[in-house]
């Protein structure tokens, strides 16, 4: 069984109209979204800015309504669990975000940031309480002592792994992680990726690891969805959208890429231009195109 299953979901936006013009406008952001993460995978879902992935994980977790569709999540679907049943499932879902430096309290101290989900849940009494905030401090390789320093104090990838330690605090099932890396320091990125892919090891977590870049990805997911204008349009493992990439907008994502070898990058460039020639050519069809199967782990919108 799947522990997260996203069914055709779509999510718009409404602009209200200003005083001159009333009408609002519905604006379309994810379009018949269809995944499915299974216990203990790292599943990539990677795409330009601006596509919708983030929409997609404020929905996961109830932050936008639905306008069509359903999630499943331990095989309940989210929208006709009671108030406290959607609590309880909504402990197992925790999220980390891009930004380390927007997305911590600056006013509160690193034991109220990290204790915030646990007051939320579990009654614990002081004690047990600060020991619990310094055992997951030491997991993330910080210092027991930064419980009562401010985020300010911390470098970015130090935050980021605050934010690590918060989201472990109630042992979740599911960790959505939006952009983590994307606003470290490139020195710092690997450090973080290697450090969540540890942790993802240890707590058997699975983890819904959101990206604009492949590279990142690459080395840390199990399986990739590659996300157009809100819908995914090719899916599969790492080697099949890496060695076998199908859809136009995965080769273009690809050919992207920084080019590490001297002698190779002359004919990417060259490469890259046709792919991008023909993407403008066909990029409004995308999304009427069937689902093809490719093999048993692979399909592409084609
Ligand atoms: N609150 C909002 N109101 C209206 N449009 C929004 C809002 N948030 C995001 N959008 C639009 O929705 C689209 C998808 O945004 P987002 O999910 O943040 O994409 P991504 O995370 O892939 O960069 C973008 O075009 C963005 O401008
Ligand atoms: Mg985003």
């Amino acid at each position: 069984m799947s522990l997260l299953q996203l069914r055709d979901v779509s999510v718009h936006y409404t602009k209200t109209g200003s005083f001159f013009k009333r009408k609002s406008a519905v604006i379309p952001v994810i379009a018949q979204l269809s995944l499915e993460l299974r216990p203990g995978e790292i599943y990539g879902l990677v795409g330009e800015s601006g596509c919708g992935k983030s929409t997609a994980a404020k929905a996961i977790i109830g932050l936008h309504q639905l306008s069509a569709g359903q999630i499943f999540f331990n095989g309940e679907d989210l929208s006709q669990l009671t108030r406290k049943a959607r609590k309880q499932q909504m402990k197992e879902i925790q999220m980390i975000f891009q930004d380390p430096y927007s997305s911590l309290n600056p006013r509160k101290n690193v034991w109220n940031i990290i204790a915030e989900p646990l007051r939320n849940f579990e009654k614990l009494s002081k004690a047990d309480e600060l020991k619990k905030v310094q055992k997951l401090l030491q997991r993330v390789g910080l210092n027991e002592e930064s419980v009562y320093q401010y985020p300010h104090q911390f470098s970015g990838g130090q935050r980021q792994r605050i934010g690590i330690a918060r989201a472990m605090a109630l042992q979740p099932q599911l960790l959505i992680a939006d952009e983590p890396v994307s606003a470290l320091d490139v020195s710092v990125q690997a450090q973080v990726l290697n450090f969540m892919k540890e942790i993802q090891e240890e707590f058997r977590l699975t983890m819904l690891f959101i990206s604009h870049d492949l590279g990142v990805v690459r080395h840390l997911c199990d399986r990739i969805g590659i996300m157009y204008r809100g819908s995914v349009v090719e899916e599969g493992t790492v080697e099949d959208i890496f060695r076998r990439p199908q859809h136009l907008y995965t080769k273009r994502l690809l050919a992207a890429m920084p080019e590490m070898d001297p002698e190779k990058r002359q004919h990417k460039i060259k490469q890259r231009l046709q792919i991008n020639e023909e993407f403008d050519r066909l990029a409004d069809t995308f999304l009427d195109a069937e689902l093809q199967q490719i093999s048993d782990t692979h399909w592409a919108r084609l």
